[in-house]
């Protein structure tokens, strides 16, 4: 069986969900925290090390004004509410990304990685004004102003992710197959798995499946 350390997921879909019953793509992704906090919980009891999830692209900055404010009010409101509990839960969340929101979220995400930076129990990476190739282009600019090699270890050493494993389960729902600039250096060897159900209708059950069927898939990381 294999060991399970890190998910990573493209939480996609909730702009079809919201249309589809309520009408307003921000409504879909209002449901989509409630599955967020669904998946947290669940990857608690998976007993899982790293999640990694998908909250905003580097891209996504194109969508209308009025649904990116929608989601940066529904995440400074998440952070406010619930970060607390998320650090009694010892729970440590990281942003990935550039932080360059507001003065005032860029101080809560800030304050929020502050307060829960010695948790050990579950790492939540929050991906947020994220991309692959922007991170990418960062850690290659890093290694020539210091003159250092361009080797697998050094470049990982710039990623936003260093001292984090690479995910071994990388999922997106929403029933669209492509990885949207999402960790494109650190899903190398990821298992991906693509789920026809948007977001907010992803459940707990879901979940579980693709977990037990990652643990059973025979992984060779090129060898035979
Ligand atoms: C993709 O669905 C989803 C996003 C760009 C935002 C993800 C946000 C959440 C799950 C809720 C907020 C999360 C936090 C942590 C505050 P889409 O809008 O591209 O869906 P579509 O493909 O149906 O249009």
């Amino acid at each position: 069986m294999n060991p399970l350390t890190h998910v990573a997921i493209i939480m996609d879909g909730n702009g079809r969900w919201g249309l589809k019953y309520k009408n307003s793509r921000n409504a879909g992704h209002k449901a989509g925290l409630i599955t967020v906090e669904k998946i947290i919980k669940e990857s608690i009891k998976n007993k899982i090390q790293f999640l990694t999830l998908y909250a905003f692209s580097t891209e996504n900055w194109k969508r209308p004004k009025k649904e990116v404010k929608f989601l940066f009010s529904l995440l400074e409101n998440f952070l406010k509410d619930k970060i607390d509990d998320l650090n009694k839960q010892k729970i440590k969340l990281k942003i990935i990304g550039k932080k360059n929101f507001s003065l005032n979220l860029n101080k809560l995400l800030i304050i929020s990685e502050k307060k829960t930076s010695k948790n050990k129990r579950l790492q939540i990476n929050l991906a947020l004004n994220y991309g692959s190739k922007a991170e990418l282009i960062n850690a290659f600019k890093e290694l020539k102003k210091n003159k250092e090699t361009i080797n697998e270890k050094n470049i990982r050493k710039y990623l936003q992710t260093k001292n984090i494993p690479d995910p071994d389960i990388l999922i997106r729902t929403g029933n669209t197959k492509r990885l949207s600039n999402f960790l494109l250096w650190q899903a190398a060897y990821s298992e991906i798995f693509f789920e026809k159900k948007l977001w907010p209708d992803f459940n707990e059950k879901n979940y579980n499946k693709i977990i037990k069927n990652y643990k059973n898939i025979k992984r060779n990381f090129g060898n035979i």
